[in-house]
């Protein structure tokens, strides 16, 4: 199967079980091989993690009534009201429904909001799990790529060519912002201008905003389209990202443009989330805390990014290959020279070569990159990090 196959997602398991970049590493772990990783996404695994004495200040008392409630307990909306607040979004619980991850949240908008033959229309390169969850629920996905420009390291909404991607089966728009893993992020005019499209072409927007509290800090903070007022907008996020606790699992949708427009859709998410009740109340209780007291850890995960994103720099300076510069979220963007960018099967060749040294880093095709680049996550351990990158120097077409 080549990477291009590859990309045709939502058939299965056997994809990934076939995947000759995947077997390959298979191979070489179920032979002994170390492989140093520098394609962390879970903070817990890379030692970014809550201390014990967390889980110990939480009263499992508080939650041996369960009265439930199809939209997430309102006190755990309320406190997702204050961290909106503090990001410059006046929520109101009402607004709010609580999931079990952002990733069921998607599902639940998609099979709340679509019928039969609707689409979902995507940005590549972008994260691969959006098409994945709406060919699960049924449905099929159509993409508009963005317009890269390898000099400057910059990635531009392309409008007219949205406009064009758009069919009469077109239903939602789902975006993230920032992105995953290209870090770039819209600023207000261009969220107004988002909102004006969808409205005017009668799609739904649905915005994953999982990355939002990690810009670069010396780039100032991400705008939220949660602030918008008078066009119905989908805001995905949850703990898994925004407090680094992907154990917990609590997600939320928060139904921007209300109450205009929102309320009967609102209504009818809640109607479906009735259904399954997925939300434990531990997760719905526990998260109160987290959100309150997550500053000093995402404030050292910040340090970890840009510290390790320096040393990045560094190690590709004077190499023929580009950094693109991040504007936000965890993960890099590394571009070869020019002689690489037309390998047959793209950047499945070069990662192999980075096995074959001893590293493991993430083929650009995962995420529909174009030409031939690799995704480095910074949330990777400094140690870790300078260790891979010194191997990956040896790696020819790094050099
Ligand atoms: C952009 C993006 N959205 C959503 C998710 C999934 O989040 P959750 O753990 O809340 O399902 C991820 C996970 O990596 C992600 O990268």
């Amino acid at each position: 199967m080549t990477s291009d196959q590859y990309r045709s997602k939502g058939r299965g398991p056997e994809v990934l079980q076939t995947d000759p970049l995947f077997l390959y590493r298979e191979k070489l772990l179920a032979a002994g091989h170390k492989l140093i990783d520098l394609s962390f996404s879970n903070p817990s695994q890379a030692g970014l993690f809550w201390e014990k004495d967390t889980w110990m200040q939480f009263n499992p008392v508080e939650t041996s009534q369960y009265s439930p409630d199809p939209q997430g307990p309102w006190v755990t909306r309320k406190a997702i009201c204050e961290y909106y607040k503090e990001i410059g979004a006046d929520i109101d619980p009402e607004q709010i429904v609580l999931t079990a991850s952002t990733s069921e949240a998607y599902g639940l908008c998609f099979k709340t909001f679509m019928q039969k033959d609707d689409e979902v229309l995507v940005l590549t390169p972008g994260y691969p799990l959006i098409s994945e969850i709406a060919f699960l629920e049924g449905f099929k996905v159509s993409s508009c790529p963005l317009t890269v420009n390898f000099e400057e390291g910059s990635w531009t909404l392309p409008w007219k060519k949205l406009k064009n991607s758009i069919s009469t089966h077109t239903r939602i728009l789902a975006l993230v912002h920032p992105s995953n893993p290209l870090g770039n992020v819209f600023d207000l005019e261009q969220i107004e201008k988002l909102c004006q499209f969808a409205q005017a072409e009668g799609l739904i927007l649905i915005i994953d905003e999982v990355f939002l509290d990690f810009p670069h800090r010396e780039k100032g903070a991400c705008p939220t389209f949660a602030q918008i007022q008078d066009t119905e907008v989908y805001i995905l996020g949850g703990v898994s990202k925004a407090c680094l606790a992907p154990q917990v699992k609590l997600g939320w949708i928060v139904v921007a443009g209300w109450p205009k427009q929102g309320p009967a859709r609102r209504d009818h998410l809640v109607y479906v989330n009735d259904a399954y009740l997925s939300l434990s109340v531990y997760a719905a209780q526990i998260s109160i805390f987290l959100l309150k007291n997550k500053t000093q850890l995402v404030e050292t995960l910040q340090g970890r990014l840009e510290s390790n994103e320096k040393e990045l720099q560094l190690w590709a300076s004077g190499r023929s290959l580009k950094v693109f510069p991040r504007r936000a979220g965890w993960y890099v963007v590394l571009s070869l020279a020019e002689q690489f960018q037309h390998l047959p099967d793209r950047s499945g060749q070069i990662s192999r070569q980075c096995m074959d040294a001893g590293v493991w880093v993430h083929p650009g095709y995962l995420f529909d990159l174009p030409g031939t680049c690799l995704v480095i996550s910074l949330l990777t351990p400094e140690i870790e990090l300078r260790k891979g990158l010194k191997v990956l120097g040896n790696v020819q077409a790094l050099a």
